[in-house]
């Protein structure tokens, strides 16, 4: 008898908190048949057969709507606020580098790489062209926006010094304080990689520039930089899909010093 009074106290707090908040929403009244959890984020409701089921997402993603998110309609949690006002109801589930079975994560040793995860299949990745891993964005961006990695591995050698970039003739990058910036040598010269300076050529790699576009591999580098920025587009000519702080400096700073 107590325990059954018990059990109707528990009954009507939960329906007295259940009312107090809001309630959850039938998917067979949706025309999309798909509903998230108004508790969990991580959680959703899909009619089946007239009846609501409740679904778990992948682990590590979160509920973002019907065809939507990275698969199965959820996603990755920092993309939106997905959590605004929710909770996750499943803890993780790790492997050696991913603290979920979904999800980018850091290095633990470098800056420069990441770890992705797909059902806890861990895939390394690298970050080029001077980029590091930002934690806050799950993507490669400028060592600027990368807090405690400032310093990028290529200014290692010399936190002021130049850095031959790839095979290119014209292009290199310029060590400022252990920033490296993209730099462009004056028409005409061509980047020296013994002397680390822009020369009057043929040097021993590079011939007298032509006016052709540059091969299609030295883009390439480019290609896994943030692309979100409006300033990018600008620059596309030139320099395409660059994120912002990677401005070529005016041309006085770019004359060769003898
Ligand atoms: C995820 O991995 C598990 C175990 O390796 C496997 O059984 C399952 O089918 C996979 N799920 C997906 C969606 O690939």
């Amino acid at each position: 008898m107590k325990s059954e009074l018990c059990v109707l106290a528990v009954a009507i707090i939960g329906y007295v908190s259940a009312q107090s908040k809001e309630i959850q929403e039938d998917p067979c009244k949706v025309k999309s048949r798909v509903v998230s959890d108004v508790t969990y984020c991580d959680r959703y409701w899909e009619c089946v057969d007239g009846q609501p089921e409740l679904y778990d997402c992948p682990n590590g993603l979160v509920f973002a709507g019907k065809n939507r998110g990275v698969t199965e309609g959820c996603d990755y949690p920092w993309r939106s606020n997905y959590c605004a006002g929710k909770q996750q109801a499943n803890p993780p589930i790790g492997t050696e580098h991913c603290e979920w079975l979904y999800g980018i994560f850091g290095h633990e040793t470098s800056c420069t790489r990441y770890w992705t995860c797909w059902n806890g299949t861990t895939t390394e990745q690298f970050c080029i062209g001077g980029l590091l891993y930002n934690e806050k964005t799950h993507s490669c961006d400028w060592p600027d926006n990368v807090v405690g990695c400032q310093k990028h591995p290529l200014c290692n050698d010399d936190p002021n010094g130049n850095v031959p970039l790839g095979k290119s003739c014209n292009r290199y990058w310029q060590c400022q304080g252990g920033y490296p910036r993209l730099q462009r040598c004056p028409a005409m010269l061509v980047f020296d990689r013994n002397s680390l300076r822009c020369v009057v050529p043929p040097t021993e790699d590079c011939d007298v520039p032509s006016t052709l576009p540059p091969p299609r591999q030295e883009e390439e580098e480019f290609d896994n930089v943030p692309q979100n920025n409006p300033k990018n587009r600008e620059q596309k000519g030139e320099f395409p899909n660059l994120p912002p702080g990677a401005l070529p400096v005016p041309a006085k700073n770019n004359r060769p010093r003898n």
